[in-house]
């Protein structure tokens, strides 16, 4: 019988006995205890503001340079956030063509993102998992928007300071939009995050991943264009109307947590980027080694061969490259803990061995003999 085709939504809440899961991007660790302490006395269930919670918006107006509540809009999750910056972007009357440009590999959401949103997606591709400043000039002059993403899901990589500013640089001078997706900001590796600024700049993040709060939907956006600003809650108002209250109280609990959880659950993804990083290269696949977020890319020739193998014949999960715009490599998201990892390494290495006997069985026969 031929194995049904895979697609993330067979993979999305798989929870099998047995089966090791590389595929979900959501962490694993707890939230703060702080966020879910409010729980047993919470009781307000009417609408809330379609801009979001105040004391949230001012909460998080602290981080951000030159802002104030007004500059924020809390979204359900960032996903609405670029859903709904895009949507404005489509409809702003700017002569510029309904472009977006992104980097490919990029996160599998936003094609369709954009396409949705009446947009049309632009690609620049990855010159060994960083952006080509020279194909990004080219293109980006004929956009209305691009979106930057680094840390990057799926590739792990961080841009440097100076491309980020480069970038900066350029979408001022050409006027076109910034939507900075920093939702991996917390999960950097090998320095401090960068914020792109300007007033053309979108910044949208999350409580989904430095706070392990996917499921309460809650992110934001925040720009200094009020007038983008407010065609977004006005977007919002006849749509989702407001996000989630409970979850957006939450996320304001989840504001006041020392930093120390932050850094705290830092060292625990570092010490998973290594073991799975070392554990990749071990068993002979080539890779980048992640400096932000916690997924891995490497090239496995064969996408749909390995990830179908995998799942049906040693149980474990993986994404298909082809899914992020990058046939021949399969995403692990090491969301997981060690041990799961370990086992999952083994199942990949019996893997490759057997993949290797089948493709020389004479070979492999003298080896054993
Ligand atoms: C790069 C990136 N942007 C946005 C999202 C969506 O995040 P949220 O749960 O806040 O909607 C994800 C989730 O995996 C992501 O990886």
């Amino acid at each position: 019988m031929s194995k049904p085709k895979l697609t993330p939504s067979s993979f999305i809440g798989n929870q099998e006995e047995g089966v090791i899961s590389f595929g979900s991007g959501q962490p694993d660790l707890p939230p703060p205890k702080e966020v879910y302490q409010i729980l047993p006395h919470y009781r307000d269930f009417k609408y809330g503001q379609v801009q979001g919670q105040f004391k949230l918006r001012e909460a998080l107006a602290w981080h951000y340079p030159k802002s104030s509540a007004e500059s924020f809009v809390i979204t359900n999750g960032a996903s609405e956030a670029l859903d709904l910056t895009l949507r404005v972007l489509a409809r702003n009357g700017d002569q510029k063509p309904n472009k977006v440009l992104m980097a490919r590999p990029y996160y599998y959401s936003y094609p369709h993102i954009a396409q949705a949103a009446g947009m049309d997606p632009i690609f620049t591709d990855l010159i060994d998992g960083r952006i080509d400043i020279e194909d990004f000039e080219r293109k980006i002059k004929d956009c209305k928007a691009v979106i930057i993403n680094s840390p990057s899901n799926p590739t792990g990589r961080v841009e440097s300071v100076e491309t980020l500013q480069r970038i900066e640089e350029l979408t001022s001078q050409y006027r076109v939009y910034v939507l900075s997706d920093e939702v991996y900001k917390d999960l950097i590796y090998v320095r401090q995050n960068y914020l792109i600024k300007g007033p053309h700049v979108v910044t949208i993040n999350s409580f989904s991943k430095t706070y392990a709060m996917c499921g309460f939907r809650v992110g934001y956006l925040w720009s200094l264009d009020q007038d983008l600003v407010n065609a977004v809650i006005d977007m919002k108002s006849h749509t989702s109307m407001n996000t989630n209250i409970l979850g957006q109280e939450m996320a304001y609990e989840a504001t006041k947590v020392p930093s120390d959880f932050i850094y705290n659950q830092l060292e625990v993804w570092k010490k998973r980027r290594d073991l799975i990083y070392d554990g990749l290269k071990t068993l002979g696949l080539d890779l980048w080694k992640p400096e932000g977020a916690f997924y891995v890319l490497p090239f496995v020739g064969n996408s749909q061969e390995f990830v179908t193998d995998m799942f049906y014949e040693y149980k474990v999960i993986t994404y298909m490259g082809d899914w992020f715009g990058a046939p021949g490599r399969v995403r692990f998201s090491y969301a997981l803990d060690a041990k799961r990892i370990e086992e999952g390494l083994n199942r990949v290495g019996d893997y490759l061995k057997s993949k290797k006997k089948k493709a020389s069985p004479k070979k492999a026969e003298a080896v054993a003999a």
